[in-house]
């Protein structure tokens, strides 16, 4: 029998494809296991103004393939202050809500931890499109965001090469540049700028004057919107002024924006937002809480949460002072160890792109 009456599911921060299989999943898990789910509406915002729907086997129907997220979304800054905290608690007191599982990015696992600390066992899952959890090989949301990114550029590619044209693109993914990175690669761009890696503007484009001289009519450039900007211009803007400026290449811009946080997730997302989402049940019910629930080398684990959130600023060069004191030499060096293995992978698959792009 379990000690828990109610879980608490909510999604948090951006929205990401797959939200809503992995509601579902944790709320038929629950069931399965005899627990009660409730759905909290709006993140963080939902906890504290006691917005709720009881999510019961039928509730979670004919979700699993539908993008956005049904329980809504928001960032929620009152949740940071203590009476923010305070009215959510009275929330989890009145709807007899014992545990709370968070979907979303960073801010949403740092609600989570604040739970915990006040006594309400949460536990996060990383849903965003952005890939930008350290801690997790994989993000629920990022591989139905790069579908939706590569459809719309091969669409651009055929009348680029019609009209002899250049297409340069912004994708989002805030400070991380994986979904310009793997996206460009699929779509064979003739480069692409991220934030993690320099860019030579000046070479670039005299590679590609080189290139449209010796015939070649289409080209795309990917940009992560994390590069920054030049002369007050975001970077993807600034490169398509001065292709057009300074070569013969007719150039356009395109920013898709949130339109690639939309739309049906595909099978990598539904599969991993389910997986996902049971095991957090599984981690709760056993009387685990404070932990992220990670994809890591292919397999689906618990990641100890303050881990979790220490890796991701000492990935993002954040670190505060006093965030690493809490770990022991080994914990500290298994998250370099990580870091390290980040930074490898963005590196070697920047080299990838690079050596697969056109040259005349
Ligand atoms: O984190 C997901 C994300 O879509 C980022 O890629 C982007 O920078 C940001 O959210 C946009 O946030 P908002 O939806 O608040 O405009």
């Amino acid at each position: 029998m379990s000690k828990f009456r109610k879980i608490g599911i909510l999604t948090s921060g951006g929205d990401a494809p797959g939200m809503n299989a992995c509601f579902r999943a944790v709320a038929r898990k629950a069931l399965s296991e005899g627990v009660e789910t409730m759905g909290i509406m709006e993140g963080y915002n939902g906890l504290i103004n006691d917005q709720m729907i009881d999510l019961s086997s039928a509730q979670v129907r004919n979700i699993v393939q539908l993008g956005g997220t049904k329980l809504y979304s928001s960032r929620c800054l009152e949740f940071a202050t203590a009476e923010g905290m305070d009215r959510a608690l009275a929330t989890c007191e009145k709807e007899h809500i014992d545990a709370i599982i968070a979907i979303g990015g960073d801010g949403t696992f740092r609600g989570a931890l604040d739970l915990t600390a006040h006594g309400i066992p949460s536990i996060g899952l990383p849903g965003t499109i952005d890939n930008d959890i350290t801690a997790s090989d994989y993000t629920i949301g990022f591989d139905t965001a790069m579908n939706s990114t590569i459809s719309m550029i091969d669409q651009l590619r055929d009348t680029c090469e019609s009209h002899k044209r250049c297409d340069v693109i912004e994708v989002m993914g805030r400070n991380c540049g994986q979904i310009a990175l793997l996206s460009g690669i699929a779509t064979g761009a003739v480069a692409v700028a991220i934030p993690e890696m320099p860019f030579d503007v000046d070479a670039t484009l005299n590679r590609m004057a080189a290139l449209r001289k010796a015939g070649k009519r289409s080209m795309i450039v990917v940009v992560s919107e994390g590069c920054a900007a030049v002369d007050g211009l975001p970077f993807a803007e600034y490169l398509t002024k001065r292709l057009n400026a300074e070569t013969e290449i007719e150039t356009k811009f395109f920013r898709p924006a949130h339109t690639v946080r939309g739309g049906s997730p595909l099978v990598r997302d539904r599969v991993t937002a389910t997986a996902m989402g049971v095991r957090a049940v599984e981690e709760l019910l056993a009387g685990k809480s404070n932990e992220v629930i990670c994809e890591v080398n292919g397999a689906i684990q618990p990641v100890e949460i303050n881990w979790a959130l220490a890796a991701d600023r000492m990935y993002k060069n954040k670190l505060k002072p006093g965030d690493l004191d809490r770990f022991n030499e080994t914990e500290l060096a298994q998250m370099k160890a990580l870091c390290d293995k980040r930074r490898k992978y963005i590196e070697t698959m920047y080299a990838c792109a690079n050596d697969t792009a056109d040259r005349a």
